[in-house]
């Protein structure tokens, strides 16, 4: 396996591999493994695999999960189909940076992302290094959010257009998750800036340390929080790839954030994820 990296920041292509192979190849596994702690996410083209083949291989990382409003292949649960069409051009969830489900307890330790069918240019997808992200603020800024926790919410984002009685529901099977601002990454012990654009607001920023009066609390949260969450959208936190089909991604869902861009008309672009349970930040 030859790895090459793409940016400074985030990203190797992995080539000379068949993922197919590392299902079962535990030194080749081991170094998939190893590249993704290094790069964050890792890309390969022309995997020609089956489905059972993506699940069995996402698997090796841990358990999966489906999705609770996106659909999974009913024969293997577990590949959510990210599917867009020409009849539903306006379903635009996955251009917003984030990291996948921040909303649950325990969001997601990583995902398989696998092209299917894409548009001829375009909708191409990037990630960011938030690893990066954080060590880049600047310091007083890093002081000021160290024990700073966030509200990540299914409701405000994949609920907000469903009707109020459908929302609720939703909202009670998942209600909304609370995490720290900045966590630290299992493996590495990195520190992650942990803010996308599931989180809504701070739950413990109104203290008589940073609140003289109740009117600083909202304006200066608020700002706080958008400056966090911008941190997502720096050229040199990121890489950009671009889909063909069966090229592969695997990312860590745990120091990076993603963003699907719809630049392309309706038309077909279909990827199926294989979503890794993750565990709870700390
Ligand atoms: C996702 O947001 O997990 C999917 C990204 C994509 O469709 O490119």
């Amino acid at each position: 396996m030859r790895i090459e990296q793409l940016t400074y920041s985030i990203g190797a292509e992995l080539t000379d591999v068949k993922l197919a192979d590392a299902v079962h190849d535990d030194g080749l596994f081991a170094g998939i493994r190893e590249a993704l702690l290094k790069h964050r996410v890792l890309f390969l083209r022309d995997q020609d695999i089956t489905r059972e083949q993506h699940v069995a291989f996402a698997r090796r990382f841990g358990e999966l999960e489906d999705h609770p409003v996106a659909g999974s292949d009913p024969e293997h649960p577990g590949l959510v189909r990210i599917y867009k069409t020409p009849e539903q051009p306006n379903d635009r969830y996955e251009n917003a940076w984030h990291a996948d489900a921040t909303w649950r307890e325990a969001p997601q330790f990583g995902a398989v992302l696998r092209c299917v069918e894409c548009p001829p240019v375009g909708g191409d997808t990037m990630w960011a290094n938030m690893v990066l992200a954080y060590e880049n603020l600047p310091e007083h800024v890093k002081t000021q959010i160290a024990d700073l926790r966030g509200r990540h919410s299914i409701e405000a984002s994949f609920g907000a257009a469903m009707p109020i009685e459908k929302r609720l529901a939703l909202k009670a099977q998942f209600p909304d998750a609370e995490h720290p601002v900045v966590r630290t990454h299992p493996e590495t012990g990195e520190k992650v800036l942990f803010v996308n654009a599931f989180t809504t607001h701070f739950t413990n920023y109104h203290t008589p340390a940073r609140v003289r009066f109740g009117q600083d609390a909202n304006p200066g949260a608020g700002e706080l929080l958008r400056y966090l969450i911008s941190q997502a959208y720096i050229p040199e936190y990121q890489v950009r790839w671009r889909w063909k089909k069966n090229s592969i991604a695997i990312w860590d869902n745990r120091s990076t954030q993603h963003y699907a861009v719809m630049d392309y008309p309706p038309c077909h672009r279909k990827m199926e994820r294989a979503g890794i349970i993750g565990d709870k930040p700390y």
